[in-house]
């Protein structure tokens, strides 16, 4: 079956700075790719360069088997391949359901159309259908996006790629700002968006978020993938003991133990 998006060896400088050297990695239909990687590991890199906002200076870029070069998000985005960024472009002071539309709302049937108005009652039904669909329970939609917590944002703007025909959902660190819980929604939301047989990458630096959703992980060091590893292929301790870095992690403990020790 040929792959939603795939990258051959992309490669991505900034003057000096070589934030991503050889990198290949697919996405699969129905298939969650988690990229991980310490800070300045080349992730970010990486989806702006799926999501169409800088091109690769090395390597190939295919969508749907074909190679592509994107001139912006624009590009990527009617292609299907939609991408949820962690400040998630929502107002908070609106609403859940005109967040959820933002710009596409489905125009007024009566007079009020010349003046740009829109069908209301059509759009609040059709973001709580959508939401429920998600399996996301908001009670309101006429409440204000800034007071959901942060896993329904981010569910709410997941619902939103998804209904606005989203084959490819890229999701730059959904959960780090997150506790446990609300970590947990996201994640629920991520296997739903995976069941309806969409393509998910899922970018992370906490393997214990990535492991229960994930098929894939592509492990990033310093702009190099260190390989894309099947679940199949690595454990979840495996995966832990490469992100969390347990050389440099002892290190740092021998480092800041005490000396003052009185002996
Ligand atoms: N527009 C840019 N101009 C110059 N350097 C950049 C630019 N974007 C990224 N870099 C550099 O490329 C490297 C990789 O950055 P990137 O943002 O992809 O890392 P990251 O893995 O997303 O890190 P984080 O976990 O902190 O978000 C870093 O050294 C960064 O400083
Ligand atoms: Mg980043």
């Amino acid at each position: 079956m040929t792959p939603l998006l795939e990258t051959r060896d992309v490669g991505k400088t900034f003057g000096s700075v070589v934030a991503l050297r050889g990198v290949s990695m697919t996405v699969e239909r129905g298939g969650v790719t988690c990229v991980l990687g310490d800070n300045g590991a080349g992730k970010s890199t990486l989806i702006k360069i799926l999501s169409g906002v800088h091109a690769p200076d090395s390597g190939t870029y295919l969508v749907d088997g074909e190679p592509v070069r994107f001139g912006s998000p624009r590009e990527a985005l009617d292609r299907g391949i939609a991408t949820v960024y962690q400040d998630l472009a929502m107002i908070p002071l609106m609403s859940v359901w005109r967040n959820f539309f933002l710009g596409s709302e489905p125009p007024a049937r009566g007079p009020s159309r010349a003046l740009g108005g829109f069908d209301v009652a059509t759009a609040k039904r059709v973001a709580r259908e959508e939401l429920r669909r998600m399996g996301i329970d908001i009670r309101d939609v006429d409440q204000p996006v800034g007071t959901l917590s942060g896993g329904e944002r981010q569910s709410v703007a997941i619902a939103r790629a998804v209904h606005f025909g989203a084959r490819v959902l890229i999701l730059d660190e959904p959960t780090s700002a997150l506790g446990v819980k609300q970590a947990g929604v996201v994640l629920r939301y991520i296997a739903q968006a995976r069941d309806r047989g969409l393509g998910v990458v899922f970018i992370t630096h906490n393997p214990h978020h990535a492991y229960p959703v994930g098929d894939r992980f592509l492990l990033l060091n310093r702009g190099a993938g260190l390989g894309e590893y099947g679940k199949a292929d690595i454990g979840r301790d495996e995966l832990t003991s490469l992100m969390a870095g347990g050389a440099e992690l002892d290190e740092l403990a021998h480092e800041l133990r005490r000396t003052d020790t009185p002996s």
